[in-house]
């Protein structure tokens, strides 16, 4: 697989964010809101260099259609996150592709009630977006390929990689003569 950017590149990259949102918040407690489930990597290293008081919480977003990115309807699922009312939020998110996902959170955030609605996402894909908002903070411009890795999924796999990959042909064809056989059953 091809490596667009390295474990340690990835981690300036989130140190960077991570600085710029403190600026933005400076002393003020935080509600970091992960978006379930390719933000879980970048959630967990974002936190641990955030010094600021925060809480926690997680919410589901998904769509029925392709294994790749959002197609069909796309669901926001918030009967796991913890109470947001008055809180300034800030929603973190693996990827900015179509920007479809990330508006139809934070709507659902702005209607359980938070005082402030912010978002990072690690990802933005140049020149995909089809929405006319944009993330507060994001870690890294990548050009129009599907990448995987470092909290992102091809088919629920690939999550667990250090770097960020992009798949390629190869790769894909490899993918589906491993799990062909599962994927008969
Ligand atoms: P959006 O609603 O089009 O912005 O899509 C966001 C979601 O699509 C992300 O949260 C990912 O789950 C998925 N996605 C988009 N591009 C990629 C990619 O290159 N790799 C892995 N997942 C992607
Ligand atoms: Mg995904």
């Amino acid at each position: 697989m091809r490596v667009l950017h390295t474990e340690e590149q990835l981690r300036q990259g989130v140190e960077r964010m991570a600085s710029e949102i403190a600026h933005a918040y400076g002393d003020r407690p935080l509600t970091i809101v992960s978006v379930l489930t390719g933000s879980v990597v970048l959630l967990a290293d974002l936190i641990r260099m955030l010094e600021m008081p925060l809480r926690v919480g997680v919410i589901e977003a998904s769509s029925y259609g392709g294994a790749r990115t959002t197609r069909g309807e796309l669901t926001v699922n918030a009967e796991l996150l913890l109470d947001i009312r008055d809180r300034d939020v800030l929603l973190v998110d693996d990827i900015f592709d179509t920007g479809h996902t990330l508006v139809k959170v934070v709507e659902k955030v702005q209607e359980l009630g938070a005082a402030s609605v912010r978002t990072a996402v690690l990802l933005r894909k140049h020149g995909r977006q089809e929405v006319s908002a944009q993330p507060d903070f994001v870690g890294f411009e990548i050009p129009d390929e599907f990448v995987v890795g470092y909290g992102l999924d091809y088919d629920d796999h690939y999550r667990n990689l250090p770097y960020l990959g992009v798949l390629e042909q190869a790769d894909l064809d490899r993918h589906h003569e491993l799990f062909a056989a599962s994927e008969k059953q």
